[in-house]
């Protein structure tokens, strides 16, 4: 038994869902597993325990047991546990109730043995399989049974979940109006990939308080100190460079924070922290471009899914831009970006815009 098992390693237990295969190709980017990796950024370790064929049922040559992964995941010091399989039992060679209620049952019960006197670790979640969609012949890929798994294996999950007062995270749900999440109606592709990442992050957040907790920037003391340090000098450069330096001081996971200044109809590099940046953006190109076209912040989730996006850092995963103006007319952007998925909210889109305004009054009078 592990007795260093911490909250923020998650063990991700499951068959072929789990491990990717509907996006072999791009598995460590858009897995969901990866996916969620991103979300938390350094908050937490996801680890992949997906393999492919893999059933609950301990009676068969693909039980999840025999793979050997459930004891590597016991071993792995996660303290957090998300556990998937049921897909594969419902193949007809496979198939049996009994078998499949026990095999469950079984690696639950391994899992929460690792639980020591008074400790709340590890918690383990339950999570409801994906919809299966047939293809156009009828069949369901791989001989899986779609009335099985609503049947039979939803409802001993649910079953299992009462009894061991486990929480349940509800992918059917999640997936079952969404016939185009799917590789082949079984596997989910990477739109699929991401939906089952955002579900499995909004139902771990509270247990693993992942939320705004550690991102959560002191705006109050941020924006004070930028008027503090604007206030004394009279220098756009410098200002603009030591306010870079405090968002890069007070926010939490960025890699690049920093402003681009108009310049004969382009946004040139201004003063910044991060990694080396491109010098030169086009007005409607990437994000920044988009911004200063548009007149309004661009809050980007996802710069991967954000058309034209100009990748400086290849380390970012989301991104928000503010234009700033002067005389109306736009004088430049601050540009802040992060390695987490998702990191900024509307929240700091509210408080970067009144950090911007502060900075316009400082600046232009
Ligand atoms: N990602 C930006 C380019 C600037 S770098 O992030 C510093 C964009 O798409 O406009």
């Amino acid at each position: 038994m592990n007795n260093d098992t911490q909250k923020n390693i998650i063990a991700c237990l499951g068959d072929s869902i789990t491990y990717g295969h509907g996006v072999s190709a791009t598995r460590t980017k858009d897995a969901w597993t990866f996916v969620l990796q991103r979300m938390l950024g350094d908050r937490a370790e996801v680890l992949n325990f997906g393999i492919n064929g893999a059933s609950a049922s301990e009676g068969c040559p693909e039980s999840y047991r025999r793979t050997g992964l459930l004891d590597r995941a016991l071993r792995s010091g996660a303290g957090t546990f998300i556990l998937m399989l049921g897909s594969n039992d419902t193949k007809d060679r496979i198939w049996n109730a009994q078998g499949y209620k026990m095999g469950l049952r079984g690696i639950i019960s391994d899992i929460l043995r690792l639980q020591r006197d008074g400790s709340d670790l590890p918690k383990l979640f339950l999570m409801l399989p994906p919809a299966m969609f047939a293809l156009e012949d009828g069949q369901t890929a791989y001989g899986v049974r779609a009335d099985l798994l609503v049947n039979e294996v939803i409802p001993i999950i649910n079953r299992l979940a009462q009894d061991y007062c486990l929480p349940v995270i509800d992918l059917y749900s999640v997936t079952k109006d969404h016939p185009e999440y799917y590789l082949e109606g079984v596997h989910p592709n990477a739109a699929g990939n991401l939906a089952i990442a955002k579900a499995v992050r909004a139902a771990t957040e509270d247990w693993l308080k992942t939320t705004s907790e550690k991102t959560m920037t002191d705006y109050k003391t941020l924006i004070s100190s930028v008027k503090a340090v604007t206030a004394e000098c009279p220098n756009l450069i410098s200002n603009l460079a030591n306010v870079s330096a405090l968002i890069w001081e007070y926010m939490d996971d960025l890699n690049w924070a920093g402003f681009y200044l108009m310049e004969n109809g382009k946004l040139i590099l201004g003063p910044f922290q991060g990694k080396v940046a491109c010098t030169e953006i086009e007005i409607g190109s990437g994000v920044c471009g988009t911004a200063v076209a548009t007149g309004k912040t661009q809050l980007v989730p996802n710069v991967h899914e954000f058309s034209g996006h100009i990748a400086c850092d290849s380390a970012s995963n989301s991104e928000i831009v503010v234009p700033i103006r002067k005389d109306g007319k736009i004088f430049g952007v601050l540009d802040i970006d992060s390695p987490t998925l998702e990191r900024f909210t509307e929240e700091d889109k509210d408080h970067l815009e009144e950090l911007v305004r502060i900075l316009q009054t400082t600046l232009f009078g």
